[in-house]
């Protein structure tokens, strides 16, 4: 298990998701409000089209995929709607101080 810093907290605003590449991975990092981040990988599992390019559902936890509209379970990675039926991989998230951090070696399988 590795812990990666991708980001500082200030660089997500609230409700939004931002990408960030890290050690080559493609990662959106979103905010769900009072300090707490989810990571999952940013390519859609469907086709190409880039998550964090989507509507984070704060309350749901989810991001809707802007091309075909498939919601994302930004903790799991699973689809939890149609067109896509395969998951992302999800990225458990620690937060240090102003610091977004992820595990990478130990990716919720998709
Ligand atoms: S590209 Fe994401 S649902 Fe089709």
């Amino acid at each position: 298990m590795a812990l990666v810093r991708v980001a500082s907290t200030t660089d997500v605003p609230e409700g939004e998701a931002r990408r960030f590449e890290v050690d080559g991975r493609e990662v959106a990092v979103a905010n769900l409000g009072g300090g707490q981040f989810r990571a999952i990988h940013d390519v859609c599992s469907h086709a190409l089209a880039y998550l964090h390019e989507g509507e984070v559902d704060v309350d749901l936890e989810t991001i809707e995929c802007p091309k075909h509209g498939s919601t994302f379970d930004l903790s799991t990675g699973h689809p939890r709607s149609l067109p896509a039926t395969q998951g992302v991989a999800a990225y458990r998230v620690k937060v240090e101080g102003d610091d977004i951090l992820i595990e990478t070696e130990d990716e919720v399988s998709a």
